[in-house]
């Protein structure tokens, strides 16, 4: 088993990365649970899938799990399911010294996170992800939230968990499709500080994304590696290093707003159409080797995605785009934050960058077919 810590004071808590991990869950999470009744959110997929194993250890364990099941999708990280849930938390008795747990994606792991830190003042939470997005990137380091009609995660805290456990046996289940856009995330770590990695997935990807153990567990370790170190050094985003790890997401939140935020582009799809443009426009300021982003693009490629916008068949242009930009909640004061690329595996955050030419050099690579 791989374990990672996070390290920071006073919530310092483990991510435990192996296969097997939810038929063990009394065990490894012996000493979160005081009560016999075990709080159990989870998306009601997921809860087919993996509902009778947490059920089996629990039972074996003397416990009984208590379930909410909300729908698939990012329409639950809602204001009705918040209620809905911190309603249920209520009823349950659940108080500041229990554990809640969250067993399923990022829509489960945002939606739950968030209740446990409004629920009286903040109880602790168990985050299960059970997607690759999830165990690589949203269920560690406590950004929680819901969406609102004014946009995604606009409501939310930062809340950490108190473990995390990430079952490399439940992605067995997951369509190759949302394999892919979890992987997204996995190379952008590469990108983002570690040219190595970066050239470890550009060798072993297929091996990831066809669920091999040994590759997929060492994919899922250094990601969440890279992501404790980033989080423990700047928790709550304010020095800059914690911005790293949007690099591809100002231009993917963009694409995101425009597809509607749903099956159409998943939000790794979004994010690996949007490193490919973040590499893209640091070359065309000549802060990265032209060749630098044909690589970026091929490694796109090769892991089954979608590399170029202009396969989008957005209809739209590259103002449009931008505007998505202009109400991103990154933006402040009329600048957005642009993660840009020196090199391959260095990151850096742009504050200074023209909107006016983003939107000329989406509108070259819109047309770009
Ligand atoms: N997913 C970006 C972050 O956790 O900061």
């Amino acid at each position: 088993m791989a374990v990672i810590n996070v390290g920071l004071a006073g919530r310092a808590y483990d991510v435990r990365i192996d296969g097997g991990l939810l038929g063990n869950f009394a065990q490894e999470a012996a000493k979160l649970f005081a009560k016999p009744v075990v709080p159990i959110v989870a998306d009601k997929t997921v809860h087919g899938h993996w509902a009778s194993k947490l059920e089996a250890s629990l039972n074996a364990a003397g416990k009984t799990p208590a379930w909410f099941l909300v729908e698939p999708g990012e329409s639950s990280k809602s204001w009705s399911q918040l209620q809905a849930l911190t309603d249920w938390l209520l009823a349950q008795g659940v108080d500041r010294n229990d554990n809640v747990v969250a067993l399923g994606g990022g829509v489960v792991g945002d939606l739950t996170g968030f209740a446990c830190a409004i629920l009286k003042r903040g109880c602790g939470f168990i985050q299960l992800p059970t997607t690759l997005l999830a165990q690589v990137d949203s269920s560690v380091g406590g950004k929680t939230a819901i969406n609102t009609g004014a946009g995604k995660n606009l409501i939310g805290a930062f809340h950490q968990p108190s473990l995390v456990l990430a079952d490399t046996d439940v992605l067995s289940t997951l369509p190759a499709r949302e394999m892919q856009a979890g992987y997204a995330e996995v190379i952008k770590y590469g990108l983002l500080g570690d040219f190595a990695f970066f050239e470890w997935c550009e060798a072993n990807g297929p091996k990831v994304l066809a669920g091999d153990t040994e590759a997929l567990t060492y994919a899922i370790e250094q990601s969440v590696a890279a992501k404790a170190r980033i989080v423990a050094e700047d928790e709550t985003e304010r020095s800059g290093r914690r911005a790293l790890l949007n690099l591809g997401h100002t231009f993917g939140h963009a694409l995101e707003a425009e597809t509607g935020f749903g099956e159409r582009l998943l939000h790794g799809e979004a994010v690996a159409i949007g490193m490919v443009l973040a590499a893209k426009y640091s070359a065309r300021l000549g802060k990265l080797e032209r060749q630098d982003a044909e690589r970026i693009t091929a490694a796109i490629k090769n892991a089954g995605m979608t590399a170029e916008v202009s396969k989008l068949g957005l209809g739209c242009d590259g103002a449009k785009l931008v505007d998505h930009m202009r109400h991103d909640k990154k933006a402040t004061g009329g600048t957005v934050p642009f993660l840009l690329l020196n090199a391959i595996g260095e990151a850096y955050l742009d504050k200074t960058v023209e909107l006016d030419d983003v939107a000329a050099f989406l509108n070259d690579e819109l047309g770009a077919a």
